[in-house]
């Protein structure tokens, strides 16, 4: 191609055509941060109360009531409008604050909005109020790197994805000295409240760091973040305080577009199975969400699966007067009969594809790996607690790694103790492929937990399903179904009588729109040997091409494509229902504050509900926490949510499995969700996991 001499580079670059078409500033910028969220309407009001509701109940861990005696008192603090200031409030309510904010783990859609909500409720309040944004996660609390947001910065992220304006960090403030420099930071620079936006951990941090600073009057606020959506509270009747986190909409709508697309393609060439791991830590939230999405041809729900029991070895067991207790929850291997169950079916009625959706955190419900990954955060937490050493820098290389471990299993056959790790573990663990391996020894996170992101889930899980797929075509159970009339067609084409060969070659001519080729013809040696048998073909003549084409087409190849989608989703910009959720979480902490709430998290109640009843709320963090095993010790925690398999959503979707499996001929049953839209209805009005668990309420 000819480029005209006058057009150098340079003027290529500052051609205001080209300036324009690459401008950063484009029109979905232009959009997202003209948008001006919907406000609750208890917001309008020129002030705001907090009222204390009882008939909303916990259970409280005695260990939190030790350790939060400051806040465990808190009740659900309900935000109610004033009609004026008062002489009391009009000091307290509307004199100008300091507030920190901080953002806390992953990122998650939706974070600048909780800073443009606060921002905006305190400058209304009192435009002297300052809002300051703590560097870096909770590092810029502990260093003191910290920038006070200006009403630009905000403008320039109002509804955009991320966390960049402050930046993120997963640092847990979990010693005593990070406690202290975290408090001296919050006095230094005359905080009246810190804003802590995090998932469980962080939210957990957020009571601890409130306990610590009752006594300086500074106050602090938790707000549920993750895309995980594993922050749902519940009050003990059952009543639904928080639907959701805040960014698992949009990171679910982005994992349901791509999938979706997957589908579409899938379907088109008809020649992969797609294999999609979407994130989420531990519960399968957003696999449920993109299932209701896409209606994928298979989504493993981590949760389902803990719950199955085989009924088989509890009969066998049953007939011995024992109980056979790996009877219950799944293994890996039944995990890939499950897939393979699935694949077969379809390609019985001549679909090579599909699409299957793996929670990244599944292998936290599969019996042996559960087991692996307790015992081994034991063992790695104790060296680090015993030698104040890492273990990962310790022992840098697998290698180093699997000797420590064989040297505890020797230990303990030795000692004839009951050690955490024996020899059977050992044994076992030595089965695993090394990438396996080296996944379940990964280095744990600041909270404990088990880093799945890391760990190549898919590839495990697929490796056992090939195997499976390989004995089961070994004994001619694994077949790609002929459609009747294709058949036909090709033996009347190549002048052979279908209904001489078709009894001879399928299990179930003339009863099946998708012809079957029997079990005991695997080869074309077998092939010959029915054919013979059955008096269609002379001894020693060669195979007819048209009966040859349709055996080879029988055969299946089994091709996979795999994807993970993760951050990707997380770094979206949030759909319309996570802007309008997250500003209005923002103008929650904003009120809290004023009102004095601390050792709270900001939540909107009736979030599955239309906007108009949605209802902003306190609720008490230390009343959400109960004791679990992090680091090898019993820890203070928030409990995450998980899949309730007794929800309307995932009852939906179980109920619904056959007919997204679609192994049945004809048209498979994909939905299309298509990409988040800023504007427009539906999809974007909230998850179709809290529209269906709404109903009946
Ligand atoms: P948060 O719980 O901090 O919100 O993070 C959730 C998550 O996105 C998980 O889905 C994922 O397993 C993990 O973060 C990945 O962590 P990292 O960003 O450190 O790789």
């Amino acid at each position: 191609m000819s480029v005209p001499e006058s057009l150098t580079t340079e003027k290529l670059l500052s051609h205001p055509s080209v300036m324009r078409v690459i401008d950063k500033i484009n029109q979905e910028f232009i959009e997202r941060t003209a948008y001006q969220p919907p406000v609750c309407d208890v917001f309008a009001a020129p002030a705001t109360e907090l009222k204390n509701d009882d008939t909303y109940g916990f259970e409280t861990d005695r260990e939190a009531r030790e350790q939060l005696p400051d806040i465990i008192g808190n009740q659900v603090q309900r935000i109610v409008g004033k009609a004026g200031f008062g002489e009391d409030t009009e000091k307290g309510y509307t004199r100008p604050r300091t507030i920190g904010i901080v953002f806390s783990g992953g990122p998650s859609p939706g974070g600048h909005n909780v800073i443009a909500g606060i921002y905006d409720a305190a400058k209304k309040v009192n435009p002297k109020s300052v809002i300051l944004g703590f560097l870096l996660g909770p590092d810029g609390i502990i260093e003191n790197e910290v920038i006070e947001i200006t009403g630009a910065m905000v403008d320039a992220h109002r509804n955009m994805g991320g966390f960049t304006m402050i930046k993120t960090g997963r640092t847990k403030i979990d010693t005593s000295q990070k406690m202290a420099f975290s408090r001296e930071t919050c006095k230094k620079l005359n905080l009246d409240a810190l804003v802590v936006v995090g998932g469980d951990d962080s939210n957990t941090n957020a009571a601890f760091l409130a306990q610590e600073m009752a006594a300086d009057g500074i106050l602090v606020i938790g707000v549920p973040k993750t895309i995980d959506g594993d922050i749902q509270v519940r009050d003990i009747n059952g009543e639904v305080l928080c639907a959701m986190s805040f960014g698992f909409h949009t990171a679910a709508r982005a994992f349901s577009n791509a999938i979706g697309n997957l589908c579409t393609d899938s379907s088109s060439d008809v020649k992969y199975w797609h294999i999609c791991k979407v994130m989420g830590r531990v519960a399968s939230h957003l696999a449920l969400e993109v299932a209701l999405q896409t209606h994928a041809s298979m989504t493993l729900i981590g949760e389902d699966l803990a719950d199955y029991t085989d009924q088989r070895r509890l009969d066998r067991a049953a007939a011995t007067n024992t109980i056979d207790y790996s009877a219950y929850g799944i293994t890996l291997r039944h995990l890939s009969r499950v897939i393979c169950d699935g694949i077969v079916k379809r390609a019985a009625v001549g679909k090579k594809y599909g699409v299957i959706v793996i929670p990244e955190g599944i292998l936290e419900f599969v019996n042996e790996i559960q087991v692996f990954i307790l015992k081994l955060s034991t063992i790695i937490a104790d060296h680090n607690a015993t030698h104040d050493l890492n273990f990962h820098k310790t022992f840098p290389l697998l290698e180093d790694k699997l000797e420590f471990l064989r040297r505890m299993a020797r230990l303990s056959e030795e000692q004839q103790s009951i050690n955490v790790w024996n020899r059977r573990d050992d044994d076992l663990f030595n089965d695993l492929p090394v990438f396996f391996q080296e996944g379940l020894l990964t280095e744990r996170d600041s909270h404990g937990n088990f880093q799945f992101s890391q760990v190549e889930t898919d590839k495990v899980i697929m490796g056992l399903v090939r195997d499976y797929l390989d004995i089961l075509r070994e004994q001619g159970k694994y077949k790609v179904g002929i459609e009747k009339a294709y058949y036909q067609k090709t033996l009347e084409q190549g002048g052979l009588d279908p209904a001489l060969f078709g009894p001879v070659l399928f299990r179930n001519y003339g009863q099946a729109p998708y012809l079957l080729v029997k079990e005991t013809i695997i080869s074309l040696k077998t092939l010959t040997q029915a054919l013979e048998a059955a008096n269609v073909l002379d001894q020693g003549a060669p195979i007819p091409a048209p009966v040859e084409k349709i055996f080879r087409k029988s055969v299946p190849d089994f091709k996979t494509q795999t994807h993970f989608y993760g951050y990707d989703g997380r770094g979206n910009d949030p759909t319309r229902f996570d802007c309008i959720y997250t500003y209005n979480l923002g103008w929650t902490v904003f009120n809290l504050v004023a009102n004095g709430a601390t050792g709270q998290m900001a939540a909107i109640k009736n979030l599955e509900k239309e906007f108009s009843t949605w209802e902003p709320v306190g609720i008490p963090i230390a009343s959400l926490m109960h004791l679990e095993e992090r680091k090898g010790k019993l820890e203070l925690v928030i409990e995450k949510s998980i899949v309730d398999i007794h929800s309307n959503a995932f009852r939906v979707a179980k109920a619904s499995r056959e007919n997204w499996l679609a192994a049945f001929p004809g048209e498979d049953n994909f939905r299309k969700p298509g990409p988040i839209r800023f504007t427009g209805k539906s999809e974007e009005d909230r998850p179709i996991t809290l529209a269906l668990n709404a109903i009946g309420r």
